[in-house]
């Protein structure tokens, strides 16, 4: 970790996503502290369950549903202060819109951008706040590959991925002063729940890779992080792609 100190509490919001477990796991595996922040309560109680066996120093939970902006500024305190401190965060909730139906209705593309989007500032915004009065550590986020640039197939939740990428791009630059790094890991194709409904190929990775990939990031204090790495030569490929062949392209 940037701040040379060695992780020992960390905090993950959206604690019942595929990643989020198999990244905890790979912490509790190393008897670590943790936290966790979900909105499905016996999910979670089942998650903290699972992680304690698997070693964990401690394991406490809050249940919160991100879209209830009112809850993050005590929800993230009462977490920290149950936690004595905070070493990293990891945010990895989200969700994947119905484009065709995001399209047609903006109280559901608003829904979605509530979700993957504003969400994730709100929450940053009280966590930077905490990470800035103990200047140490690192805030991690997952956004994703498709922030990258806007497929017409998947164009909500791309920008909103975006935004979110652009935001931390930067907050990264705010918060070095205080000797806190930020982290933006971009999976690619993940076989997650979120997932379950597409047709899985070559590219498609399992939760458990990504979350090793999480882990070696934060510790090796890693920027933008693409995962696994392969991706990152795809979409400088895609991103060089003039608009006028982009546009026909049925992506
Ligand atoms: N899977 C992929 O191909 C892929 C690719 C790139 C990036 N990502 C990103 O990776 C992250 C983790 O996704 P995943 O693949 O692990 O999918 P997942 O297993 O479906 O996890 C999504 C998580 O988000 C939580 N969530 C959704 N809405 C919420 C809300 N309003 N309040 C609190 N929690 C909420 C879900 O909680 P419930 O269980 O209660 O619904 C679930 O735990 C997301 O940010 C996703 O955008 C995924």
């Amino acid at each position: 970790m940037q701040s040379g100190m060695k992780a020992q509490r960390i905090l993950i919001i959206g604690a019942t996503s595929a990643i989020a477990k198999a990244t905890a796991r790979l912490y509790a595996a190393r008897g670590l502290r943790l936290h966790l922040i979900a909105r499905n309560e016996v999910t979670l109680n089942a998650v903290a369950d699972d992680l304690r066996v698997r070693g964990a120093g401690s394991v406490s939970t809050s249940v919160l549903d991100v879209n209830d902006f009112d809850q993050h500024e005590a929800t993230l305190n009462n977490a920290v202060e149950k936690l004595g401190g905070v070493d990293v965060a990891l945010i990895c909730h989200g969700s994947l819109p119905d484009q065709l139906a995001s399209e047609k209705s903006f109280e559901l593309a608003r829904q979605e951008i509530n979700t993957n989007g504003l969400s994730v500032l709100s929450l940053l915004t009280v966590l930077s706040g905490i990470f800035t009065a103990q200047q140490h550590g690192t805030i991690a986020v997952v956004t994703s590959v498709a922030g990258d640039r806007g497929r017409q197939s998947n164009y909500v939740y791309g920008s909103v991925k975006a935004m979110v990428s652009t935001y931390l791009q930067g907050l990264r630059g705010r918060l070095l002063a205080d000797n806190v790094h930020v982290v933006d890991i971009r999976p690619g194709f993940v076989d997650s729940p979120m997932t379950a409904h597409l047709e899985k190929g070559p590219l498609w990775a399992s939760p458990e890779r990504i979350a090793a990939i999480i882990v070696r990031s934060i510790e090796r204090g890693r920027h933008t992080v693409y995962a696994p790495f392969f991706w990152r030569f795809i979409m400088f490929v895609v991103r060089s792609l003039p608009d006028f062949i982009f546009k026909r392209i049925k992506l």
